[in-house]
């Protein structure tokens, strides 16, 4: 690994801080290292792999994928980009798919849909607001929609027409409003700001605000959608449609792909010409995805999700008792956060020498998103290293 390392700091660019790492393979909940230790996976390559490391279907379909067909253009379809299409609108209840490559492309997308049916249907409206503390991706676009300074300001000028409002704060939203909102976009927990989980009031006052005021809802659930929050998608605890949404991260599972839906009068506003990219994911993605979904749905993943997230609040609330450092418990099914009364990072390479892998989302929060379909042996081994560095730390 030594030797990797070191070529690794040769070579790459210098724009992400990684730990001193190298993985060699992964199997389901474990990942090994080129030396050949073992960690726990307890982030999930940031809550991509919702069915765990090397699934044996998902690399079945992949393989069989690569032999058949990989890329044909947007200028033609592929079988498995159809069915794919057509398996998201049936779990979603949208109307329309656009396939893109990450994430923060399903957002370019969504923003540029968002503008275009502002420009043809709301009198030419195209302003976004968003959330402080919001995350939606590093290019250009969905950086200027991300309402975090820190990652902004060494890029701008940004592109104009975004806004941010508190998240959480219903009050911010109605008073950015002007007359050229056309949409507002928001992550129903926070991911990277932090797991904060939005409230049923604001969501439901949004949608009011919405309606209102002919604005498009756009829901980002790119971390949160496909079980990860105990539900297919986290606005369906809310019981509040979007008319856009983004997904990525588990939908390709690891496999480069994002998607953009939207109800059909919204995505009729893109006609031939207005958005593409050459491979949006590809036949491999697709491939992948289906299964992803297939086995979602047969092993009732979502829901497990969910209920294991509620034993989890549970034992960490009981650890909260013992461990005073750990200030509070947030997120819901398999998307948490313990918010601590010191710095996370230092917990986290702890965890990291001792085999379990989680990541400081923010200062003093550590973020944990265990693969949905993690079994009770590996998730009580996972939280055995963590609660016994945690608990080593004392009172703070
Ligand atoms: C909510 C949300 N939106 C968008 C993105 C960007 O996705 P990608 O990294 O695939 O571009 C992320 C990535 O963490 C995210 O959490």
């Amino acid at each position: 690994m030594k030797s990797l390392l070191e070529k690794a700091d040769r070579v790459f660019m210098k724009n992400v801080s990684r730990f001193p790492v190298v993985f060699a393979r992964g199997e389901g909940a474990f990942l090994y290292d080129t030396d050949g230790k073992r960690y726990l996976d307890f982030l999930s390559g940031i809550a991509v792999h919702a069915l765990g490391h090397s699934h044996p279907r998902l690399a079945q379909a992949l393989a069989v994928q690569a032999k058949k067909v990989m890329h044909v253009s947007n200028y033609f379809y592929l079988e498995e980009q159809i069915l794919l299409a057509e398996k998201l609108v049936e779990v979603s209840g949208l109307d329309r798919v656009f396939f893109s490559n990450s994430g923060a492309e399903a957002n370019e997308a969504a923003i540029k849909l968002a503008r275009k049916y502002g420009r043809t249907k709301l009198g030419g409206r195209y302003e976004i607001i968003s959330a402080e503390g919001s995350f939606h991706g590093r290019t250009i676009g969905a950086l200027a929609a991300t309402g975090q300074p820190k990652y902004q300001d060494a890029f701008r000028p940004l592109p104009e027409g975004f806004k941010y409002a508190k998240y959480n704060d219903l009050a911010s939203w109605e008073a950015a409003i002007t007359p050229q909102t056309c949409a507002f976009l928001l992550e129903l927990v926070q991911g990277e700001g932090g797991v904060n989980p939005a409230t049923p009031e604001f969501v439901q006052g949004l949608a009011t605000l919405s309606r209102k005021h002919g604005i498009l809802l756009i829901f980002d659930e790119v971390q949160t959608g496909l079980g990860r929050t105990g539900t297919y998608f986290a606005w369906q605890h809310f019981g509040v449609k979007p008319q856009i949404m983004t997904l990525a991260k588990a939908l390709g599972s690891g496999v480069p792909l994002g998607a953009v839906l939207a109800e059909e009068e919204v995505a009729a506003a893109f006609v031939p010409g207005d958005h593409s990219t050459t491979v949006g994911g590809g036949g491999i993605a697709y491939a992948t995805a289906l299964e992803v979904l297939k086995t979602l749905a047969e092993d009732d993943l979502p829901v497990k999700a969910g209920k294991l997230g509620e034993e989890l609040v549970k034992t960490f609330h009981t650890w909260q008792r013992e461990i005073p450092i750990i200030k509070e418990v947030r997120g819901w099914g398999l998307l948490l956060a313990l918010d601590l009364t010191i710095p996370a990072k230092p917990i986290v390479e702890q965890c990291l020498e001792k085999g379990l892998i989680v990541n400081a989302v923010t200062q003093t929060a550590l973020r944990l998103a265990p693969p949905l379909n993690i079994g009770q042996a590996e998730l009580s081994q996972g939280l055995d290293i963590l609660y016994e560095v945690l608990k080593s730390q004392g009172a703070a």
